[in-house]
C-alpha cells in the first residue's frame, strides 16, 4: 500500500514526522536508489527500498514504548559531553534506539517515557494535548498555604506567567515538606523555577504521573513496557475493544519485565 514517505520513515521510528520532512526536503531520502525531495511523494514500504543518508529504513521495526524510573544523576540525553551517565545506560536488553520523550533534569527522578515511535512522542508532547504532569517537591522546612496558592494561581516567569496548576501539601516531616504539584506545560525547569519564585527550596524533585499513567511501584532504576491500553490512551486515541483498560500485553508487545537493573528504593514520596 502507497504511504506518504514522511510516514514510512517516522513510522520506522528513525525521526519524528516533521523531522522526516526535514530528511525529504534536504535530499536525504530516496526510494529505490532515487533521491526523493517531494513531501506529497508516496512509496509501498512493502515493495520500496527506502533510504535515509544511505542507509535502508527497517520498516517493520518492533514498536517500544518504556517507563522508566529515571534516578538522580542521569542526563535525559543520547549523549553527554560530559560524560555524565545517560538514562539510556539503564536500559539494559532493549532491542532497538529508543529516546526519551520530554525530559527530566540531571537531578530530577520518577517517572520517564522512551520509545522509538516518532509520531507517538509527538503528539504526547504536543501542548494542545495539554497532559498533565504529577511531581513530588521535598522542600527545605515547612511551606505555608500562600506559597501553595501563588503556585497553583499561575506565577511569573522569565518566560512568561505559568497556567494554573494543581498544587497541594502531600506530607508535613520535621525538616522538610513534601508538596504534589501538577502541571500540563513542559516548559524547562518549570517546577524548579515555580517553587524559587515562591521563595522554596526544592531537596528533591520527582515525577510521580504522567497523564494517567502513575510511576507505581518501580523501583529507582528500573523499567517496565507499556501495554497496549497505556500506549493508545496517553495519546488520547479511543482504547481498542475489548483489550480496553485490559492491562494485559497484546500480542505485538514486548513482555512487561519490572525486574530490572537493581537500583534502591526510590523512597517516599508517594501518596
Ligand atoms: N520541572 C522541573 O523543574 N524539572 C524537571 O525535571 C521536570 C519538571
Amino acid at each position: 500500500m502507497l504511504e506518504r514517505l514522511q510516514k514510512i520513515i517516522s513510522a520506522a521510528g528513525i525521526t519524528s514526522r516533521r523531522a522526516s520532512e526535514a530528511l525529504i526536503l534536504g535530499g536525504q531520502v530516496a526510494v529505490n536508489g532515487v533521491v526523493v525531495t517531494e513531501l506529497g511523494s508516496k512509496a509501498d514500504p512493502t515493495k520500496d527500498i527506502i533510504t535515509v543518508d544511505g542507509k535502508t529504513l527497517k520498516i517493520n521495526a518492533q514498536r517500544l514504548y518504556i517507563l522508566l524510573n529515571k534516578p538522580p544523576g542521569y542526563i535525559t540525553a543520547l549523549k553527554d559531553s560530559q560524560g555524565r551517565p545517560l538514562v539510556t545506560d539503564l536500559l539494559k536488553d532493549v532491542s532497538d534506539r529508543v529516546y526519551p520523550v520530554g525530559r527530566l533534569d540531571y537531578n530530577t527522578e520518577g517517572l520517564l517515557l522512551l520509545t522509538n515511535d516518532g509520531d507517538w512522542a509527538n503528539r504526547l508532547m504536543h501542548p494542545s494535548n495539554e497532559i498533565e504532569k504529577e511531581y513530588h517537591v521535598r522542600v527545605r522546612g515547612k511551606v505555608i498555604d500562600q506559597q501553595l496558592k501563588r503556585m497553583a494561581e499561575g506565577v511569573e516567569l522569565e518566560d512568561g506567567m505559568t497556567a494554573p496548576a494543581v498544587v497541594n501539601l502531600v506530607k508535613s516531616g520535621e525538616q522538610n515538606d513534601w508538596i504534589s504539584v501538577a502541571i500540563h506545560e513542559g516548559r524547562n525547569r518549570q517546577v524548579r523555577r515555580m517553587c524559587e519564585v515562591v521563595s522554596l527550596s526544592v531537596v528533591r524533585l520527582k515525577r510521580i504521573r504522567y497523564g494517567n499513567l502513575m510511576l507505581g511501584t518501580l523501583r529507582a532504576g528500573q523499567f517496565r513496557y507499556l501495554t497496549e491500553a497505556e500506549v493508545r490512551e496517553l495519546s488520547g486515541e479511543p482504547a481498542k475493544s475489548p483489550s480496553a483498560g485490559n492491562p494485559k500485553r497484546e500480542a505485538h508487545q514486548k513482555p512487561t519485565r519490572p525486574e530490572r537493573s537493581g537500583g534502591k528504593s526510590s523512597g517516599s514520596g508517594r501518596r
